[in-house]
């Protein structure tokens, strides 16, 4: 099983560096939670970027080992370890993203709502000390319950008086991971041409796969339309039982958080028509922020590109999702407030 993970976790690596430039730049990547199921293969992925020349690992416990174990790997970025909160102001010096998925994952039963109580003020403290130390950096929220831990985050940075809603993110690649993978097995496609678009939030309902938009053009039947959008819905929870309570998605999700992180730093150094999906700030819709399609630039968003004409299953499927994820970043605005 383990041996499977890590060679899953090598053949993303590889596939990584599809996803990188060759050029190199000079950048800094602190990874916040680096000793945790997805902060391991997380930061492993990202010590094969060119695009990275510092590594910082920031975690409350492991981190020695974990930074000294990457720090041997031949690639370009120097990895640094930084153990407990005494320690995070400097992590962070100078970075130009931040990645945390520090805090608690799901057990069998749990929704992703359910870690609110803890994974709360461990985003709130994390971005505290990220606002403070190192406003400019783009921030990647893979914390959950995401729907609730952007807003935390966003906050976080008004009241340190340095918000600017186009460098916070909340990670929704693996979203979209999910549904290139599920519709290229149902459709016997080549996985590497499919893109189907996810917008919404990240948890249950209100995952929304644009599968009428998905690129190259295919048609779906009345019966798989739900149960394809049900299991791109269901896919964290998926995981989380066939873990049996040893946690939730950590290699797919580390896989499309580098990816996440890699389009971001070839934006930044820049690459021009970048896009991913992702959970921002946005006036597209009731809900005050919603995930689709973003156009990546120097400085974070440089456009939010909407998610255009929606078939009317897709329709209601959005209508459905406005309740919980209005009242999920309601609950982490409160938090904050
Ligand atoms: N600061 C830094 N790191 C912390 C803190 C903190 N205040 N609190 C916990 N951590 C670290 C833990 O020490 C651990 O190394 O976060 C890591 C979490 O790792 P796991 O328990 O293995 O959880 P993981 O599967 O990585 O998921 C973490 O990401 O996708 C989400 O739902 C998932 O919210 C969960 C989070």
């Amino acid at each position: 099983m383990l041996k499977n993970g890590i060679q899953r976790c090598l053949l993303g690596a590889q596939l990584m560096k599809s996803f990188s430039t060759s050029c190199q730049a000079d950048s800094k990547v602190a990874v916040l939670g680096a000793s945790g199921g997805i902060g391991q293969p997380l930061s492993l992925l990202l010590k094969e970027s060119p695009l990275i020349s510092q590594l910082a690992l920031y975690d409350i416990a492991h981190t020695p080992g974990v930074a000294a174990d990457l720090s041997h790997i031949e690639t370009r970025a120097n990895v640094t370890g930084y153990l407990g909160n005494d320690q995070l102001g400097d992590a962070l010096k100078g970075s130009d993203v931040v990645l945390i998925p520090a805090g608690v994952p799901r057990k069998p039963g749990m929704s992703r709502d359910d870690l609110f109580s803890t994974n709360a003020s461990i985003v709130r403290d994390l971005c505290k000390a990220a606002a403070e130390t190192c406003p400019q950096a783009m921030l990647g929220i893979i914390t959950n319950p995401v729907n609730s831990t952007v807003p935390i985050a966003s906050e976080v940075y008004k009241q340190a008086g340095c918000y600017d809603p186009s460098k916070i993110f909340g990670v929704t690649t693996l979203d979209v991971v999910r549904a290139n993978t599920f519709v290229a097995q149902a459709k016997s496609l080549d996985v590497s041409t499919v893109n189907v678009p996810v917008i919404g939030g990240h948890a249950g309902v209100t995952i929304i796969p644009l599968l009428s938009q998905t690129a190259p053009k295919v048609s779906f039947t009345e019966d798989e339309l739900p149960s394809l959008t049900e299991r791109i819905q269901n896919a964290g929870t998926e995981v989380v039982e066939a873990k049996a309570g040893a946690g939730s998605a950590t290699l797919s999700m580390a896989f499309a958080a580098a990816r996440f992180c890699f389009s971001l730093l070839q934006a930044i150094n820049g690459k021009e028509g970048v896009v991913e999906c992702a959970f921002v700030r946005s006036d597209l819709t009731e809900s005050p922020y919603f995930a689709n399609p973003i156009l990546l630039g120097k400085t974070g968003m440089a456009k939010n590109l909407g998610f255009g004409e929606l078939s009317d299953f897709e329709k209601q499927r959005v209508e459905e999702a406005m309740g919980e994820l209005k009242s999920s970043i309601k609950k982490g605005e409160d938090f904050v407030a």
